[in-house]
């Protein structure tokens, strides 16, 4: 395994959690490597289910090392309220367990502020974002006026780069119409979470490369998912940060050739939350039917995830682009009992036919889904235990996403829990 990418190969909720948390048994290391809070990954271990946002999904191992990137945006309200949810139910979260970059950028009340003020401007246009404060922290980031874990904890730098920032936010927060922030409640609140989180913070990319010299296995656990990628995915309907798995190297600061396989969690279908495009969307009653039995409502925000077909377009980029060493399939329970299964095979452009994902939502719009039909299978699916046990056309449909993208699957996942899950083949 030795250093590992678990991504999203669709836009988010594919199960990464479930897969990370499965395949951190055999890690000694689980990153964290981009976006914040605005993820939500579901673990299940034994009767007890665990909803994770910005600590990764090995916490719940007592002898793992879980760390979070610089690439990883941080507010430290949601971390702390996190690690409290945590420990209530017995999780421990000690600066043995988890490290935090001090190159990381800090999610500031402004950045929550304004990405709310954002989207109520852009009207029917809105993003339809998690109201987390995600893409204002990564906007002053790249703006080069962020405030970052090192800042955060040096009581004058923070002083320093917060009188700047609220000044400049109140400008803007007054131009949309919103309340402004007072300097003083916020460094007060800040310097309180600056000393919780002083423990935790370490240079990561030292730490990292350390434990990959060692022979450890590191594990890096995606957020969202590749169409959500802010380079290639659905633009400007997407996340702020690079999902895809060239994250990774500037989001944990490790070098691309220490990389040793990625593995793209795809859901048997597809499911988006929020705005924007989706050529295989289902607005009737099987996409009802998919997320009533599939219970896609999200994590996050708890909006009803849209439901469509399985998109191999989609697959077979993202295995391009992450350069994928194999497909997890998740969630292929959900799909047993319908009888006819969909699954798109291109799509019709202007008169050709293209089998990947245009650039331009003007030329994505014009495209027109094709469908191939697969026969599909009973329940019993979710008590199958080897790849054998599985029905023939569960195989069948699995083969033909092998075939169309090139990729293997060496992993399917028969259901939510640890041992609903089916190794195939290596990684
Ligand atoms: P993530 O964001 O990629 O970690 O995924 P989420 O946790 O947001 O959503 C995936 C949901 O599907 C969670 O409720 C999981 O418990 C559940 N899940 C994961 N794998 C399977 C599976 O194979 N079958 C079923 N039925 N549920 C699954
Ligand atoms: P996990 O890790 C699904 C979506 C939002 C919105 C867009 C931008 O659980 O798969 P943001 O708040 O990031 O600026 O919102 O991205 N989005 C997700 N969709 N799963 C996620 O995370 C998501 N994180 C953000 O719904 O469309
Ligand atoms: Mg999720």
């Amino acid at each position: 395994m030795a250093a590992f990418i678990v991504l999203g190969a669709q836009w988010g909720d594919e199960g990464k959690g479930k897969m990370t948390d499965y395949l951190a048994e055999k890690a000694e290391v689980v990153v964290r490597f981009q976006g914040g809070n605005n993820a939500g990954h579901t673990v299940i271990v034994g009767d007890k289910e665990y909803k994770l946002h910005l600590i990764p999904s090995g916490i719940l191992y007592d002898d793992k090392l879980n760390v979070i990137g610089n690439g990883v945006v941080i507010d430290p309200k949601a971390l702390f309220d996190e690690i409290n949810y945590l420990e209530e139910l017995g999780v421990k979260v000690t600066p043995n367990k988890l490290i935090i970059s001090d190159r990381a950028q800090v999610i500031m009340p402004y950045h929550r502020i304004l990405d709310g003020l954002k989207e109520k401007a852009r009207g029917k246009d809105d993003i339809g974002t998690t109201g987390k404060g995600i893409g204002p922290c990564y906007t002053d980031k790249v703006e080069r006026s962020g405030i970052r874990v090192c800042d955060l904890i040096n009581k004058e730098v923070l002083e320093r780069k917060l009188k700047q920032n609220i000044e400049d936010k109140n400008a803007i927060i007054s131009l949309y119409g919103g309340e402004t922030l007072d300097f003083a409640a916020v460094y007060n609140e800040y310097l309180a979470f600056a000393e919780r989180i002083k423990p935790f913070v370490t240079d990561i990319s030292v730490r990292i490369y350390e434990e990959i010299k060692d022979n450890k296995n590191v594990l890096f656990e995606g957020a969202q998912g590749s169409l959500l990628d802010i380079d290639y995915g659905t633009y400007p309907y997407v996340t702020s940060s690079n999902t895809i798995a060239g994250g990774v190297c500037t989001g944990a600061g490790i070098g691309p050739t220490v990389i040793t396989g990625a593995v793209g969690i795809a859901k048997a279908y597809t499911t988006r939350v929020g705005k924007g495009p989706f050529p295989t969307e289902l607005e009737d009653q099987m996409g009802e039917y998919l997320r009533e039995k599939g219970h896609e409502y999200g994590v996050t925000t708890g909006r009803a995830r849209r439901c469509g077909w399985l998109d191999l377009v989609i697959l077979k980029s993202t295995a391009r682009i992450s350069g994928l060493t194999s497909f997890v399939v998740t969630k292929i329970d959900t799909l047993a009992g319908i009888e006819k299964i969909k699954v798109c095979t291109g799509y019709k452009f202007e008169g050709k036919i293209i089998d990947y994902f245009p650039a331009s939502l003007e030329d994505l719009a014009k495209c027109e889904p094709i469908y191939e039909e697969l026969d599909g299978w009973d329940d019993s699916i979710q008590n199958a235990s080897s790849y054998d046990g599985l029905p023939e056309n569960a195989k069948k449909y699995l083969k033909r996403i092998e075939e169309f993208t090139g990729t293997k699957v060496s992993i399917v996942s028969v259901g939510p829990k640890r041992n609903q899950t089916i190794e195939v083949c290596e990684l």
